[in-house]
C-alpha cells in the first residue's frame, strides 16, 4: 500500500455527505455577549450587587482587630465546665472574643461616643445588702445611675426601696452565678453572703457565688470595658500568724474547714480578678474588708455587734466570752463606703485592707451597746469559744497613704 493510497482514503472519510451533522462555526461576538446575558437573566446582577453592598457594610462596621482575637486570651479557664449550669452559654461566649489585647480592653465598650451618658452607669452586685445599700445611697447622691443586681439571699428590698422612684435607679433580681449583660462603666462586686451563719448555710452555693459569680462579673467588665472592684475580706488571711496583717502577707488558711467556702472562695475571686487584669487588661480594684457595723446590718448574722444589739433589744443578757478583755476592731459602714469609692476612683489596683486599725475590748463594746440601747441590760460572761471570726486586725497604712486619707 502506497502512501498516496493512505492519503486518499483519509480524504474519502472526511468528505461531507448530504445528511451528516455539521455544527456552525462559533460566532466571535457570542463569547462576549453570552456571560452578560447570563448575568442579566433572572435578576442575577441585582443579587450580586446586593451581596457586594452587604459585604461592604459588614467590613466597614467590623471593629478593627490587629490579630487573632484569641491570641491574647490567657485565662486558662474553660467556660464549658459550667455550661450545664448557664442558662445562656452562647451569650457568655459572646463576651469574650472582643478582647484583643491590653490596650483595647477598656476602650469603653461599643457605644458611640455621642450616645454615652454624662453620668456614670454603675452596677452594684449585692446592692440590697448591708454594705451595698449604703454604697448605693452614696452613688445616687453623687449623681450616678445605679443598677442593683441582687438575688435577695441576705439582702432586702427595704434597704433600697427609698430609691424606687428615682429614674437613675434600677433593681434587678438576678443571681450572679448566671451571666448578665449590661452596658456600664463601673462594677462594684459585693454579691456574697458575708456572715458565717449565712455563708455556711449552703457552702457549695457560697463558693459558686464567689467563683462563678466573680467570673461572670469579670467577663462583663471585659466585654463592656468597665472598671471592676471586688469586695474581698480579711478572711483571706485565715488564722493569721502575723499581726497586724499587711497586704503582702499571704495568710494561713485552712482549705478544708467549714469556713473554707468563704475564705477560699474569696481567695479564688482575688486570683481571678488579678488574672483578668494581667491577662485581659481589665481595670480592677481589690478591697479586703475588715469587720464593719452600722444600720441595716442583719440582726441575726451571728456577729458580735449584731449579737449584743439584738440581745439588748430583746432584753436578754449580752454574752461576753472569756474575761471580755480580748480586743477587736470595727469600722463604721460610711467609712468603708468612702474607702471603696476612693479605691474605685483611684489609680491603684490593691489589694487594700479597709478597716479600723484602732481596737477595743469586747467588754467595752458591750458597755457601749448597753449605754446606747438599754442601761439596764445585763452582761453575762461565758467560757471562751475556740472559733472567733473577729480577731483580725488590719494594717491600713498603705491603704490610707495611697487613698489620700492621711495617717
Ligand atoms: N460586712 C462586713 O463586715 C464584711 C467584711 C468583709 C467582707 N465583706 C464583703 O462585703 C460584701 C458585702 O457584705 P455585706 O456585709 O453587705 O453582706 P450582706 O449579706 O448584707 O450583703 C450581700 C448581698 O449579696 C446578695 N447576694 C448573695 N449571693 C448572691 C448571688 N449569688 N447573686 C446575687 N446577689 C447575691 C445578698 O442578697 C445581699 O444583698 C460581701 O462580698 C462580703 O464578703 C463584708
Amino acid at each position: 500500500m502506497g502512501s498516496s493510497e493512505l492519503i486518499f482514503r483519509g480524504h474519502d472519510e472526511a468528505l461531507p455527505t448530504a445528511d451528516a451533522y455539521s455544527p456552525k462555526p462559533p460566532k466571535p461576538w457570542l463569547a462576549v455577549t453570552r456571560p452578560i446575558r447570563y448575568l442579566l437573566l433572572e435578576q442575577r446582577l441585582v443579587f450580586i450587587l446586593v451581596g457586594i453592598a452587604i459585604a461592604t457594610l459588614f467590613f466597614t462596621l467590623l471593629p478593627p482587630s490587629s490579630s487573632s482575637p484569641h491570641k491574647h486570651d490567657p485565662i486558662p479557664f474553660s467556660f464549658s465546665h459550667f455550661s450545664h449550669e448557664l442558662t445562656t452559654p452562647m451569650r457568655y461566649k459572646y463576651y469574650e472574643p472582643h478582647q484583643v489585647g491590653f490596650q483595647s480592653a477598656n476602650s469603653g465598650g461599643k457605644i458611640p461616643l455621642g450616645l454615652k451618658s454624662k453620668t456614670l452607669r454603675i452596677v452594684v452586685t449585692g446592692g440590697a445588702g448591708f454594705v451595698g445599700s449604703h454604697l448605693v445611697d452614696r452613688l445616687i447622691a453623687r449623681g450616678d445611675s445605679v443598677i442593683v443586681v441582687d438575688n435577695f439571699f441576705t439582702g432586702r428590698k427595704e434597704n433600697v426601696m427609698h430609691h424606687f422612684k428615682n429614674p437613675r435607679f434600677e433593681l434587678i433580681r438576678h443571681d450572679v452565678v448566671e451571666p448578665l449583660l449590661l452596658e456600664v462603666d463601673q462594677i462594684y462586686h459585693l454579691a456574697c453572703p458575708a456572715s458565717p451563719v449565712h455563708y455556711k448555710h449552703n457552702p457549695v452555693k457560697t463558693i459558686k457565688t464567689n467563683v462563678v459569680g466573680t467570673l461572670n462579673m469579670l467577663g462583663l467588665a471585659k466585654r463592656v470595658g468597665a472598671r471592676f472592684l471586688l469586695t474581698s475580706t480579711s478572711e483571706v488571711y485565715g488564722d493569721p500568724l502575723q499581726h497586724p496583717q499587711v497586704e503582702t502577707y499571704w495568710g494561713n488558711v485552712n482549705p478544708i474547714g467549714v469556713r473554707s467556702c468563704y475564705d477560699e472562695g474569696k481567695r479564688t475571686a482575688e486570683t481571678l480578678t488579678m488574672d483578668y487584669h494581667r491577662g485581659a487588661g481589665v481595670q480592677v480594684r481589690i478591697a479586703r474588708i475588715f469587720n464593719t457595723y452600722g444600720p441595716r446590718m442583719c440582726i441575726d448574722d451571728g456577729r458580735v455587734v449584731s449579737n449584743f444589739v439584738a440581745q439588748a433589744l430583746r432584753k436578754e443578757p449580752m454574752t461576753v466570752y472569756g474575761d471580755g478583755k480580748q480586743t477587736r476592731s470595727f469600722q463604721y459602714v460610711s467609712d468603708l463606703v468612702e474607702g471603696l469609692m476612693r479605691l474605685m476612683e483611684g489609680e491603684h489596683v490593691g489589694p487594700f485592707n479597709l478597716g479600723n486599725p484602732g481596737e477595743f475590748t469586747m467588754l467595752e463594746l458591750a458597755q457601749v451597746v448597753q449605754e446606747t440601747i438599754d442601761p439596764n441590760a445585763r452582761i453575762e460572761f461565758r467560757p471562751n469559744t475556740e472559733d472567733d471570726p473577729h480577731k483580725r486586725k488590719p494594717d491600713i497604712t498603705k491603704a490610707k497613704n495611697l487613698l489620700g486619707l492621711g495617717t
